[in-house]
């Protein structure tokens, strides 16, 4: 099948683990990854396979349409997998626009080449992989379906969302072949000690507090990252074009309950006290427009394509938990950009530091 493929975002965490999946799966197909390193993408995320003969990086803005092109004439692009964007909720309540920029018009900019360099081939591919939260929030019992009517709360979601329909509209409009996966929570190694489980160990491990926001009871729906590089494989080879495949592993978890099972697998991890962790957790003003409840179905990507999560989340959350214990420079380095600056901006009022 395709053989020169265009991965966008691959130094970010999602996309570095799905880099490293293909070039080892894939020794034959020729890897691009096209990534603007801001302040989440990091090339230090691939360095045990950035020598491999097959692997391609680039510098460069998904928003620049003469770079795209250039990269699709120099390396005859043949499928595009598309991840870069703009990715926390937080950062989008705080900078709305800037999540329209990458997420809305960089992905209409990419779906200009890919139509224009493609011209009505049926060989390619534009996959765009995308996120559950365009479903919105989902009751108890009830679970996103591919059905499901797109109902995005944040900025992020709804730049998300918009891109999804731009994908669709480029697929109907001038038949440009696609297809889109959206997936749950992510977590395991290389994530910007932003999101929820990163952030935690790394305060944890810092004895700081742990920011819960409002009562901690919202439900997030967690996968492995490298089952979702896994879904991404199984979706780009074996997907149809024009559907839309939910990814999710049937793994919910309040926020405070996850919090602490972490905390105690830290306590021990750490040599401290039983409790220690624990007593780092403080709640804080609730997320603006914060959604409830996240919760796929994955029946129609197991049923259709195959797939199954292959790490139970217990054995998941403690193999991260590990790997940001010995990777602690990792953390510095990342955290030592804006991130500093931003953190103080987001938390220090609230909690008084
Ligand atoms: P991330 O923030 O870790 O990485 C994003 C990457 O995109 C970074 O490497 C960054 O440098 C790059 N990027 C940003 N703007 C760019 C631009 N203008 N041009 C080129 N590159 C740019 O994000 P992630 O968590 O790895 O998410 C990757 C994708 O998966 C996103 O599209 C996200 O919406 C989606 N997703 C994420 C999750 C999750 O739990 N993290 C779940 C479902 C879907
Ligand atoms: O559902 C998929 C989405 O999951 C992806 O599309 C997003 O890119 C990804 O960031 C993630 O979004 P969330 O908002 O769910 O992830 P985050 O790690 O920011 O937060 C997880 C939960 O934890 C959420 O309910 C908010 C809460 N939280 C988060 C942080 C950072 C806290 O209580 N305190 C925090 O400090």
């Amino acid at each position: 099948m395709q053989k020169n493929i265009l991965i966008t975002g691959g130094a970010g965490f999602i996309g570095s683990h799905l880099v490293r999946h293909m070039l080892q799966s894939y020794p034959d197909y020729h890897i691009i990854n096209m990534d603007l390193l801001t302040y989440a993408g990091n090339l230090e995320n691939l360095k045990d396979v950035e020598d491999k003969p097959n692997y391609t990086f680039v510098k460069a803005d998904i928003c620049d349409a003469a770079a795209v092109q250039a990269i699709f004439e120099k390396y005859q692009i043949d499928s595009v997998i598309h991840l870069a964007a703009e990715s926390h909720v937080d950062r989008s309540i705080s900078n709305p626009l800037e999540f329209v920029t990458t997420n809305v018009i960089g992905t209409v900019t990419l779906l200009n080449v890919a139509k224009s360099q493609w011209k009505g081939r049926d060989d390619v591919r534009f996959y765009h992989v995308s996120t559950d939260e365009v479903y919105g929030s989902v009751y108890d019992g009830e679970f996103f379906l591919e059905t499901t009517p797109y109902d995005p709360q944040s900025p992020y979601s709804a730049s998300k969302a918009s891109s999804d329909h731009f994908v669709r509209a480029y697929g109907n409009t001038y038949k440009l072949p696609f297809v889109i996966s959206n997936c749950s929570n992510n977590y395991g190694s290389f994530q910007f000690p932003e999101k929820l489980i990163p952030l935690f160990i790394s305060n944890i491990v810092n004895e700081k507090p742990l920011p819960v926001y409002g009562q901690g009871i919202n439900v997030r729906d967690w996968l492995w990252v490298v089952d979702h590089a896994r879904a991404i494989d199984v979706i780009f080879h074996k997907g149809k074009n024009g559907e839309t495949y939910n990814i999710g592993g049937k793994n919910e978890w309040r926020n405070i309950d996850l919090i602490r099972v972490m905390c105690r697998i830290m306590d021990q991890k750490l040599n401290r006290p039983e409790g220690s962790a624990e007593k780092l957790i403080t709640y804080v003003t609730d997320r603006a427009g914060h959604d409830l409840r996240y919760a796929i179905d994955p029946t129609k990507l197991e049923n259709e394509l195959g797939w199954e999560p292959s790490l139970q989340f217990e054995e998941g959350l403690e193999k991260t938990i590990d790997w940001y214990l010995a990777n602690q420079a990792w953390v510095s380095r990342v955290q030592s950009g804006d991130y500093q600056k931003y953190y103080a901006a987001q938390y220090g009022e609230r909690l008084g530091s």
